[in-house]
């Protein structure tokens, strides 16, 4: 089955306003010459409203790397959901593994975050994925069904359909150790048979799954040759356009 297919770039806690309008304008040069995926760009939330409006009606969306599940109130330090939309942002990403082990996240709060975000309009992209030690224990499967079952706890097949999920091995993230193509084509498989029996075959098949951990020009054909992974999201070759492109331009 077709599926949309996605690639996009989280550039954590990297550039400066010039670096970051730098970044984005060569992103959107390069994609002069058209691709046939979406591609996603997640800046740092100071960037967001200028970013928003360099995209614009162009081939690139933007999204934030986080916020609060809650409305408004004295939350400080944190962004809302309609904050988030008013810079122009269209995404937003939730439960990236560096929130959820850095900053403590737990799966009730992405599970709050997500349907805040479904509320507010905005796309989410949930982010799971297994720690090293879980996989040498073989409990990858049951650690990351129970995050994608906790995330979408109490919603409907309607929300779960605009939904994306983003599969990052906590072990690649950053490492340089990439996932084999084997491992994350088995992992994707498993997270659509898990959204599969709680949503139906049709939400499951659509969706797409993107697979994140030290993707780079040079590995990423192979993963996006596996049946069920539909795209990348990318840390580290993000920060540059030629690299990030490269990573992009895969059919
Ligand atoms: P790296 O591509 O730098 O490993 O980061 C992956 C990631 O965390 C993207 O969200």
């Amino acid at each position: 089955m077709a599926r949309r297919t996605i690639f996009a770039g989280n550039w954590k806690m990297y550039t400066v306003r010039g670096e970051a309008l730098a970044l984005a304008r060569g992103i959107l040069e390069g994609l002069k010459s058209p691709i046939p995926h979406e591609v996603v760009l997640f800046t740092p939330a100071v960037h967001l409203f200028e970013v928003a409006a360099l995209c614009a009606g162009g081939p690139v969306a933007v999204g934030a790397q986080n916020m609060y599940f809650e409305r408004e109130g004295a939350f400080t330090g944190e962004i809302s959901p309609a904050m988030v939309k008013d810079s122009g942002a269209r995404w937003v990403l939730i439960g990236h593994s560096e929130r959820r082990h850095v900053f403590h996240e737990t799966d009730e709060d992405v599970n709050k975050k997500l349907r805040a975000a479904l509320q507010a309009g905005l796309l989410p992209m949930v982010c799971v994925g297994e720690l090293l030690d879980e996989r040498e224990a073989e409990k990858s499967e049951d650690v990351v069904r129970v995050q994608v079952e906790r995330a979408f706890e109490g919603l409907t097949g309607g929300e779960a359909a605009s939904v994306v999920i983003a599969y990052e091995p906590v072990w690649a993230i950053g490492t340089g150790k990439v996932a084999t193509p084997e491992i994350a084509q088995s992992m994707h498989g498993h997270i659509r048979a898990v959204v599969e029996k709680l949503f139906g075959g049709d939400v499951a098949g659509a969706m797409p799954i993107l697979y994140g951990g030290s993707v780079k020009p040079d590995n990423i054909a192979g993963l996006f040759a596996m049946e069920d992974i539909d795209g990348a999201l990318v840390g580290g070759a993000s920060l540059k356009a030629s690299s990030f492109l490269e990573i992009a331009r895969v059919r």
